[in-house]
């Protein structure tokens, strides 16, 4: 003779135990960052222009590639200013110009490279902002 009941709690409370790990983390570890784009800077530009150097869908993917032809660019050829694919000029700069717009690092850059476990070593030397927001 067995107690069907008992077991069948048993199972529930054993269930729940076992996959607690998976929801627990559900919203929180797992939770996609949203970087945030409310800095002072990026707030006095007129609505329409709320835009990145390139489109928001070439620099989420490509900013690190982009970063690096600023930097050969300006390291090697001393050529400092860039045109983008609108013909806006933009200065070849991580500190005075990503940094100038995007002044929250630790809410913006920051936040999205610790979801993604990437740490660019840029900061030993490129000044980190003080950080703003509006
Ligand atoms: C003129 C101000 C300005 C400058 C300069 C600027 N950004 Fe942006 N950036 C923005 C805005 C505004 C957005 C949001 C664009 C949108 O929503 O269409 C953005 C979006 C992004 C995104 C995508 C975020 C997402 O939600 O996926 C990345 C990555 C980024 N910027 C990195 C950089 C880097 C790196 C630099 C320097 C090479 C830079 N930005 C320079 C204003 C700027
Ligand atoms: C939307 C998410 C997102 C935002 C916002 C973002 N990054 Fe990144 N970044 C990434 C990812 C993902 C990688 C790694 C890409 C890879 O390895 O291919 C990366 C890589 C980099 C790298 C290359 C690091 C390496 O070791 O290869 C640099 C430099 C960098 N980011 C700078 C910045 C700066 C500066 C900002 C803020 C102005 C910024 N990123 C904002 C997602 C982001
Ligand atoms: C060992 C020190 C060092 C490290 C680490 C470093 N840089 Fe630089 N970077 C420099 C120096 C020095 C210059 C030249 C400054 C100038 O001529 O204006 C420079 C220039 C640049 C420039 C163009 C000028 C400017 O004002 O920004 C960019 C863009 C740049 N670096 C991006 C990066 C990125 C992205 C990383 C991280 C992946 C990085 N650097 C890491 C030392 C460093």
């Amino acid at each position: 003779m067995y107690d069907g009941g008992k077991i069948i709690i048993g199972l529930i409370i054993f269930l729940a135990l076992l996959t607690f790990p998976f929801y627990y983390n559900i919203g929180k570890v797992n939770a996609k960052p949203e970087p945030k784009i409310d800095t002072p800077e990026i707030q006095k530009l007129p609505v329409g222009e709320r835009k990145c150097v390139e489109s928001k869908e070439f620099m989420r993917g490509g900013h690190m590639q982009l970063l690096n032809e600023w930097r050969d660019s300006v390291v090697r050829d001393d050529k400092r200013i860039y045109v983008n694919s609108q013909g806006k000029k933009h200065n070849m700069s991580l500190q005075n110009e990503c940094i100038r717009c995007h002044s929250n690092k630790k809410d913006f850059c920051d936040k999205c490279h610790n979801y993604m476990a990437v740490k660019p070593y840029c900061w030993t030397c490129h000044i980190e902002p003080k950080e703003k927001k509006s």
